[in-house]
């Protein structure tokens, strides 16, 4: 553990490693054993924080150590908001409570207007906005309970100007800029802050598997974006809400 003090100008010395820590505080991860949620998840538990994961599929595979007593929750589709709010109450039945959630679950689909479906357009506001909105919604009380409650939702760069074949994912993640903005306002004067981070390309299996010649190092790892989702949730942060910060390393 790194303790540094520094000496502010009104002459009170602080720890920078206790405004940074998340020690004791108890973190939902959304899409939690995906490349980005266990990434993520990694990150915050070495910084003090108890995790839950929560996942649709009931496979949870081999977890890091740092994540050996996470909380799981898993065969929970989160467009299905009465699973959402199960899950969530699962996690504060086992906890004790929650301070924040972070909104990792997602997905891409790349596909033209002319050639595509209209269908993949309901699909992408599901599983990008929907069950961010569920699993809010049902945290809301939880994290209203005490001060500081924070959610972190993991948006897409692509939510600013979509390319070809982005329409409905980008349209998706254009929304879920939206619900944060709107949801942080809601919330303001409940202490509760929500932001979103805006990756480009993350340097994730699948990605190095579907662009081999790609230069990986231009792009973020999960536990880089893990970082920037760490500072949002620590008390350093308290002043940020209803911002979507792009983290998109070199590309
Ligand atoms: N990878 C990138 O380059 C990139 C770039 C920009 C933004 N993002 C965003 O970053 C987030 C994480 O990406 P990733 O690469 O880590 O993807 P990932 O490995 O596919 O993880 C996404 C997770 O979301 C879960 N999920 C999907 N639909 C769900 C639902 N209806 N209910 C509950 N869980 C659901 C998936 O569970 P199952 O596996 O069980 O279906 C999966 O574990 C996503 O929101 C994505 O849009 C990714």
């Amino acid at each position: 553990m790194f303790w540094r003090h520094r000496t502010e100008s009104n002459g009170i010395e602080r720890s920078e490693q206790a405004m940074n820590s998340l020690e004791g505080k108890i973190v939902a991860i959304t899409g939690g054993f995906g490349s980005l949620g266990l990434g993520t998840a990694r990150v915050l538990a070495e910084r003090g924080a108890r995790i839950a994961l929560i996942g649709r599929s009931d496979k949870t595979g081999t977890l890091p150590a740092p994540l050996a007593d996470a909380c799981i929750v898993t065969g929970i589709d989160l467009a299905d908001a009465l699973a959402a709010q199960r899950a969530i109450d699962t996690i504060v039945q086992r906890t004790g409570g929650l301070h924040a959630l972070v909104n990792v679950a997602g997905a891409f689909s790349w596909e033209t207007i002319g050639d595509g479906s209209v269908d993949t357009w309901q699909s992408m506001f599901d599983v990008n906005v929907k069950t961010a909105l569920n699993a809010s919604k049902a945290a809301l009380g939880p994290l209203s309970a005490g001060a500081g409650g924070r959610i972190v939702n993991v948006g897409a760069l692509a939510a600013l100007k979509a390319g070809a074949g982005m329409g409905a994912y980008a349209a998706s993640k254009a929304a879920l800029m939206r619900l944060t903005e709107a949801l942080a306002e809601e919330l303001k004067d409940k202490g509760v802050t929500v932001n979103a981070v805006l990756p480009s390309i993350i340097d994730t299996a699948p990605n190095r598997r579907d662009m081999p010649d790609a230069d990986f190092a231009r792009w973020v790892k999960p536990e880089e974006l893990g970082a920037v989702i760490a500072f949002l949730l620590s008390p350093d942060a308290q002043c940020i809400t209803g911002a979507s910060i792009p983290v998109t390393g070199r590309v």
